[in-house]
């Protein structure tokens, strides 16, 4: 039995937190916030926020923890990163290529140098950039924080009259996350894909390949909703996506373990959204694990343990033809009433389902990806089977708010 402790007890770490559990790893959980829905499966809670290196130093001192993990959560990464280097403690990646997996604009850049296809993009420090950049490449365009994530400040602009607030909504983002500066790129038609991988020996091996299915909406544009597998794509544009994530992951430097990377496919090909140095931070994971066998967390912990069988983990679970995470978005306000959890589960197929925000806790107006409200987590015969046993499962949980 070894001491973990895991940054971050959101709905990202959830799954990491009960393997290590069940592991039987003593879990110490860390979260600014006591009412995170994994505080309750730790072994040992240490309230903490997950952007605080000194604070996470000082905790791994005080819980005495031997090792030090997290998945799925950008925050919680850069932080876990920077520790994990200070105390010489083994994590799959050292802070400077999880800055190149974070930065947009330093991603962005990295891309272009290995010859990764991009959008035409711009760095804006003033709305005159921005507007220039529209001028000559026209609309639509996307707007983002140069350092961002979860969607928060991520905006698709349609029109001149769109610009200002998108950029202003951007750059107050990346402002209160260090750097006055927002990128802008050409919108891109087509279906989204996320590539759910693991660095081998330097190479990305793919595990699963999802349609990743949005909220509509403009701002924020992008929130996930479902990740779906398979992916409907055929065998051969699945390669295609593939092979961008791993030209990405490549160009980035990003050489060992968790590889999570969003591609668009339209008609102007493949184009790589992001590399990530982490799980996917939606039961990704758990979808690769339902639809591959292979569970990712096993090797997450397997690296921080520093335990080379554990972060080889090989396919230990049984393989369905189809998988899905669907989300459940609230209607904003204080909860009242949680309901039809156990009827969802007891459905065929249904796998997990869960609500995050415990009565008296509010669900906020969906401005970012951490605003999602529950989920279920299924498996089926196809994607239609599949889709329709989640949408079934969330109709049967009732969140109640005022
Ligand atoms: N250039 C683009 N064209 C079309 N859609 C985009 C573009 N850029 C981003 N999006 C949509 O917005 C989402 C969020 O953008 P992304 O750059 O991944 O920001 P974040 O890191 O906050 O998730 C994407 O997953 C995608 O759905
Ligand atoms: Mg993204």
């Amino acid at each position: 039995m070894k001491r973990v402790l895991i940054v971050g007890c959101g709905f990202p770490q959830l799954s990491l937190i009960r393997l290590a559990r069940r592991l039987g790893h003593h879990v110490i959980g860390a979260d600014f916030n006591p009412r995170a829905p994994g505080v309750g499966e730790c072994s040992e809670f240490i309230e903490v926020s997950t952007n605080d290196v000194e604070g996470l130093c000082g905790a791994m001192q005080k819980t005495r923890a031997d090792a030090i993990t997290t998945s799925g959560s950008e925050v919680s990464l850069k932080a876990t990163a920077a520790v994990a280097a200070r105390l010489g403690l083994p994590f799959h990646a050292d802070p400077e290529t999880i800055r190149r997996c974070q930065e947009k604009d330093a991603m962005r850049a990295g891309y272009e140098a290995g010859g990764v296809p991009v959008p035409p993009f711009g760095r804006c420090e003033t709305l005159a950039d921005a507007r220039a950049f529209a001028e000559k490449h026209g609309f639509p365009v996307v707007i983002k924080p140069s350092r961002g994530w979860g969607q928060r400040g991520v905006a698709r602009v349609d029109d001149e009259s769109e610009l200002a607030p998108a950029f202003e909504g951007a750059m107050a983002q990346s402002k209160s996350a260090g750097l006055a500066m927002v990128v802008i790129e050409a919108f891109l038609e087509g279906g989204e894909y996320s590539v759910n991988g693991w660095i081998e020996e330097g190479r990305l091996v793919s595990y699963c390949v999802t349609e990743r299915l949005t909220v509509p909406g403009k701002r924020p544009l992008g929130v996930m909703v479902a990740e779906l597998y398979p992916s409907g794509l055929s065998a051969a544009d699945e390669a295609r996506v593939v092979d961008a994530a791993r030209a990405g992951a490549h160009a980035l430097g990003h050489t060992r373990g968790p590889c999570y990377s969003q591609v668009m496919l339209g008609p102007r090909g493949a184009y790589l959204l992001e590399t990530a140095a982490r799980m996917g931070g939606g039961f990704d994971a758990d979808v690769t694990r339902l639809a591959s066998g292979v569970d990712l967390y096993e090797r997450v912990l397997g690296v921080a343990l520093d335990d080379g069988a554990l972060e080889r983990a090989g396919r230990s679970h049984e393989a369905h033809p189809a998988a899905v995470a669907k989300f459940l978005i609230g209607k904003p306000g204080i909860v009242r009433r949680v309901e039809g959890v156990d009827r969802a589960l007891a459905r065929p197929g249904v796998v997990e389902a869960g609500v995050f925000i415990p009565v008296g806790g509010e669900v906020h107006p969906l401005t970012d990806s951490a605003k999602r409200a529950g989920y279920v987590l299924a498996h089926g015969s196809s994607r239609n089977d599949v889709i329709a046993t989640a949408d079934a499962a969330l109709s049967d949980i009732t969140l109640e708010t005022t």
